[in-house]
């Protein structure tokens, strides 16, 4: 059976920035499902100017080659996972830029949520969520949330994400919750495609 694709989503972008420590130690998590290919997709990677192109990419592939380079990154997977700030009590303004490049490599595929921050980023999920719904993308109930404590622990170097056990069973059942929907809208669309070949 073919591995189902996970492209984890770097949100922020500034030097120092926080975002590597939870990508690492959830690419860690990753390598309990066997099931799952776990590929970084870090927004650094894709140095996209504010949204400028004459039409959504719902109606016209963008002109720009690097969104043209992420949108062919994101069609080649099955499933996400957002690792994010919360930003002014919302999403990164680069998350969102970047979402705002892409529209059919999302639809109809499962998205995870990793926040960090005061409240987990709790507020920045939410939000995020109802970009997902926009996207065609289907948000999923389980999550990690990386408390003010935690993050200001991890941050400071005192301690690592590894201690903290709530945190480990939280990314267990965020994974295993996506397992299922990507395995799930994977066959979906596959049938979709069969019938529309048979048509
Ligand atoms: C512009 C800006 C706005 C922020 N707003 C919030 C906020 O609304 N809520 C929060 O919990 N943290 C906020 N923070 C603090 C971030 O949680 C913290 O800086 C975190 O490390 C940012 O993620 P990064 O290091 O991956 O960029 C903000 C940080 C920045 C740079």
């Amino acid at each position: 059976m073919q591995e189902l694709r996970i492209g984890i989503i770097i949100s922020t972008t500034r030097e120092g920035r926080f975002a590597d420590t939870p990508t690492r130690w959830l690419l860690q998590h990753f390598e309990m499902f066997p099931e799952t290919s776990a590929n970084v997709l870090d927004l650094r990677d894709f140095p996209m100017p504010f949204f400028e192109e004459q039409a959504s990419p719902a109606y016209a592939p963008p002109n720009c080659a690097d969104a043209r380079k992420w949108a062919a990154r994101v069609a080649e997977m099955d499933g996400f996972v957002f690792v994010t700030a919360e930003y002014n009590r919302s999403i990164p303004g680069v998350l969102k830029n970047a979402l705002d490049y892409a529209y059919h490599e999302f639809n109809r595929k499962p998205a995870a949520f990793l926040g960090y921050g005061g409240v987990g980023a709790a507020r920045a999920v939410e939000q995020l969520r109802l970009i997902c719904v926009e996207l065609q993308l289907t948000p999923l109930r389980n999550a990690v949330h990386i408390g003010m404590e935690q993050y200001l622990a991890v941050a400071s170097g005192n301690r690592g994400l590894e201690e903290f056990d709530f945190l480990a069973a939280s990314a267990t059942s965020m994974i295993q919750d996506l397992v299922w929907w990507t395995r799930a809208l994977r066959a979906a669309r596959q049938g979709e495609a069969g019938r529309h070949e048979q048509a």
